[in-house]
């Protein structure tokens, strides 16, 4: 028996996200780029290297985890890069993508030897929530202005456009493309490549895929261009869950059941976008709320229904817990950190990693 807490990887789950991505691919010509930023638990490359065409970064540290870790294509965007990172990013990557026209005026002559991009931003997105909004007011997100852009085109070979949030409404995808490319279409004419970033939800139930496939490739002819996508979310969507045991109940006036794992630490994305977590089925004729174990109040994870009556030591398994949680992980409370499991495709479950006190220590000094 593996200790709780930990999350746990299903290769076949993956495996299935990863013919969706082979075929959108295969449909479209677009190459999909893992974004690290969702997702780096390296130890599970090897059962997406072969269905991706490599990774996008965020940092340096992300970039060369790519470059190391995933190999293939890797390409480099920071929403800023310091002087003293500039070399060494520019020894891992295939593709260097500036945020800013200063950005790239000041590299200029640093990154000459590969290929150099910029990131536009179109002024619309998809999210509703301003904290994740690259279009919300003054964002810094990429250049907006495209006369900015037009002026340093012999300098870039291609455009990185993140736009979409968790979009799983194709027809609002291909109207906002559209409009896209009727403001910037004579950009995007001169350019080599165009990233369209990532949150398209297409590995989703009932997406579909071969629509996006053949508007993407459509795309790509009208501008010639090759397309990039960066999907995170969408390659290791429903591919994991956070395994916890219950500690304690208290009834409070609810029926609480307190695990061994903490929202805050473990699951942090739930509490910044107010969500609550997923349990599957959810259905019965016994309710809990159940909460952390660290000292924050609201560290809850939802309400969830229970076909018996919960008692301590009982194993509960949070769903959809791959993406925005182990890159995002934290040693608050002193709450110790998840292994990460790895279900195999023969069934047995591996062990990639285990965190213990001296890694807690280690971490604040
Ligand atoms: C530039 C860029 N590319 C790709 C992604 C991945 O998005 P998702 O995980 O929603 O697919 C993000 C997410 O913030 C991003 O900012």
């Amino acid at each position: 028996m593996i200790q709780t807490p930990f999350y746990l990887i299903d290769s076949a789950s993956l495996k299935r996200n990863m013919a969706v991505i082979d075929r959108l691919r295969e449909g479209s010509g677009a190459k999909a780029l893992l974004a690290l930023k969702c997702f780096a638990t390296w130890p599970a490359f090897d059962y997406m290297r072969d269905h991706m065409d490599g990774t996008t970064s965020s940092s340096l540290y992300e970039l060369r985890l790519g470059r190391e870790k995933f190999g293939k294509e890797t390409h480099a965007y920071s929403v800023a890069w310091p002087d003293h990172e500039i070399d060494e990013a520019v020894g891992y990557a295939d593709k260097i993508i500036f945020n800013s026209v200063g950005q790239l005026q000041r590299f200029r002559d640093r990154t000459g030897g590969i290929a150099r991009g910029l990131r536009l931003n179109p002024g619309l997105s998809t999210s509703g929530f301003d904290l994740a909004d690259p279009a919300r007011p003054f964002s810094r997100l990429g250049e907006w202005s495209a006369e900015k852009i037009e002026a340093v085109l012999p300098d870039i070979s291609g455009v990185m456009i993140h736009y979409n949030c968790e979009n799983a409404d194709f027809d609002l995808f291909d109207r906002q493309l559209a409009e896209i490319e009727g403001r910037f279409g004579a950009i995007l004419d001169r350019l080599d490549w165009v990233s369209l970033g990532g949150g398209i939800h297409f590995t989703g139930e009932g997406y579909p895929v071969d629509r996006l496939a053949a508007r993407l490739k459509a795309f790509a002819a009208a501008h010639g261009v090759q397309v990039y996508l960066e999907p995170g979310e969408a390659a290791i969507t429903r591919s994991a869950t956070l395994e916890v045991t219950v500690l304690d109940l208290l009834d409070n006036g609810k029926q609480l059941a307190i695990v061994d794992s903490s929202v805050e630490a473990h699951m942090l994305d739930l509490l910044i976008y107010r969500q609550s977590a997923k349990v599957e089925p959810d259905a019965g004729d016994h309710s809990y709320m159940v909460c952390g174990k660290s000292c924050l109040a609201g560290d809850i994870f939802g309400e969830f229904r229970f076909a018996e009556p919960l008692k301590v030591g009982d194993r509960l398994s949070i769903a959809d817990a791959a993406g925005y949680t182990m890159v995002k992980k934290n040693w608050f409370n002193g709450v110790k950190m998840p292994s990460i499991v790895i279900r195999e495709p023969d069934g047995s479950l591996r062990v990639a990693r285990e965190f213990g006190y001296g890694d807690y220590a280690s971490s604040l000094g």
